[in-house]
């Protein structure tokens, strides 16, 4: 096979990532030698405001999934208004094919507590969180080795490097559920409660962690701080497109022959990426992708030249997400992924509110049913009609989001689904497999 051609090498932009290869960059006095804290330092010496000034020049965009600008969250915070300010970093990365947070926590713990010191120091926060899934049990050790190593050589605590600023920061383990990644239902976990989503607006800007100014923003986008504080608003927008600058990490999965993240600026293609990752598995060709988890409509092979930021792939008719390309090809089946996607979405629906709740129920019910040979051509007008009473409905985006294969899939390969109602196509499931749901 051969290997990626250099003007796609070049496609590569190690921002974030670049320390991940350095042995132990995990521990503090390594962090240090490979210009560590280096921004904190130069941050301390700026006016707050001038940071927050600073992210907006940058263009950074929240890299969770949503892509709000970064700048305009923080300048949101209330100033003056004696309440406490808090910083949330929401490190739940729950997504389906999402795993581009882990990594970074674990190889990289202290540009995400560099980035959380300066960010709260832009919005004049004394309080910050680390809220991380309960399955990520050796980036939470790695993350709490972190902060102590932080505290320990002054970065954190009292008087920060003599700058009058104060700051503790906690890292908090969730109970791995996929709701708590939903910024609102994350604080009420945080506060003790059970994690479901609250009613927005007001967003946590103004009345987020114990009803007080909350920045919530993802791991990826606070680790970019440190990195923006040395390098600089300009060249920053060097890499990207004019509205989704930066760099921004990949993660590969599925029919490819090396998985795993990739980073590179903004606006990069599918076909540069697979490339990048050696091509397709041997017999495979690319068939359905997410451009970044399993919330954002699937996207075909016709999609292979889509820029992948905020504004090309919604120019495709999907959403630019979390970034997590699941590639699958002419071996598998987009129903039955479609089917699994759905047991993920009914399975971890907080049941908060009925569209939500009872239809990811029918549907998974639906779909078990077609995939049983058992199904009918009423149910492809049933699911729709549910995808239509969930989208926009739902109390939060995760249950929009389940609607997006169901959607999406039905949109580019209705054949696959009429294949199995009308018999051509053998059933995947048992109909033992029908009880249940
Ligand atoms: P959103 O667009 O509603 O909000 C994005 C952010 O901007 C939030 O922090 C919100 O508080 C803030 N915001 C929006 N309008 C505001 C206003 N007028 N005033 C103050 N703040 C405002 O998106 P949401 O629902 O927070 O996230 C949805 C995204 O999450 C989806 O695009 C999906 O890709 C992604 N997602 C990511 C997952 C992961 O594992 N990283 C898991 C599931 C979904």
């Amino acid at each position: 096979m051969t290997g990626p051609r250099r003007e796609t090498l070049e496609k590569l932009t190690p921002v974030l990532t670049k320390r991940w290869l350095s042995p132990e960059a995990w521990r503090i006095g390594v962090y240090e030698q490979l210009d560590g804290y280096a921004a904190l330092r130069k941050a301390l010496a700026a006016h707050p405001d001038d940071l927050i000034q600073l992210i907006k020049d940058s263009g950074l965009r929240g890299r969770g999934g949503a892509g709000f600008p970064t700048g305009l969250k923080w300048g949101f915070i209330p100033q003056n208004d004696g309440k406490p300010h808090y910083l949330v970093v929401n490190a739940d990365e729950g997504e389906p094919g999402t795993c581009k947070d882990l990594p970074l926590m674990t190889h990289d713990p202290h540009s995400l507590v560099e980035g959380v010191i300066i960010a709260s120091y832009a919005i004049r926060a004394n309080r910050a969180f680390i809220y991380i899934r309960g399955e990520a049990v050796h980036a939470a050790r790695r993350l709490r080795n972190a902060v102590r190593e932080a505290y320990a050589k002054g970065y954190l605590g009292t008087n920060i490097l003599g700058s009058g600023h104060d700051l503790d920061l906690v890292v908090h383990s969730g109970a791995g559920a996929y709701i708590c990644g939903e910024e609102t239902a994350l604080l009420d976990s945080l506060e003790g409660f059970r994690g479901q989503p609250r009613l927005r607006p007001p967003f946590p800007a103004t009345h987020g962690l114990y009803a007080s100014p909350t920045v919530v923003n993802n791991v990826g986008t606070i680790a970019s701080v440190p990195y923006i504080v040395l390098g600089g608003a300009d060249w920053w927008k060097s890499m990207g497109t004019e509205k989704s600058s930066g760099p921004m990490i990949y993660s590969l999965s599925g029919r490819i022959a090396n998985p795993g993240q990739y980073e590179c600026s903004l606006g990069v293609t599918l076909r540069e990426l697979i490339e990048l990752a050696g091509g397709m598995l041997p017999g495979h060709n690319l068939r359905f992708w997410t451009p970044g988890g399993s919330s954002t409509p699937l996207l075909t092979a016709e999609h292979l030249d889509v820029p992948l930021d905020f504004e090309g792939v919604a120019g495709a008719g999907s959403i630019l997400g979390t970034t997590a390309t699941q590639i699958f090809s002419d071996q598998d089946c987009p129903v039955y992924a479609t089917y699994k996607w759905l047991e993920f979405y009914y399975h971890e629906s907080c049941g908060k509110c009925t569209p939500c709740r009872e239809g990811n129920y029918w549907m998974v019910g639906i779909y078990r049913r077609i995939l049983s040979g058992a199904g009918t051509h009423q149910d492809l007008d049933t699911l729709l009609d549910t995808c239509d009473n969930i989208l926009g409905r739902a109390f939060c985006g995760l249950g929009d989001g389940a609607t997006s294969p169901v959607t999406s899939s039905m949109k580019y390969f209705k054949q696959d689904y009429l294949d199995y109602i009308e018999g051509r196509k053998a059933p995947r499931l048992s109909a033992k497999q029908l009880v249940g749901a």
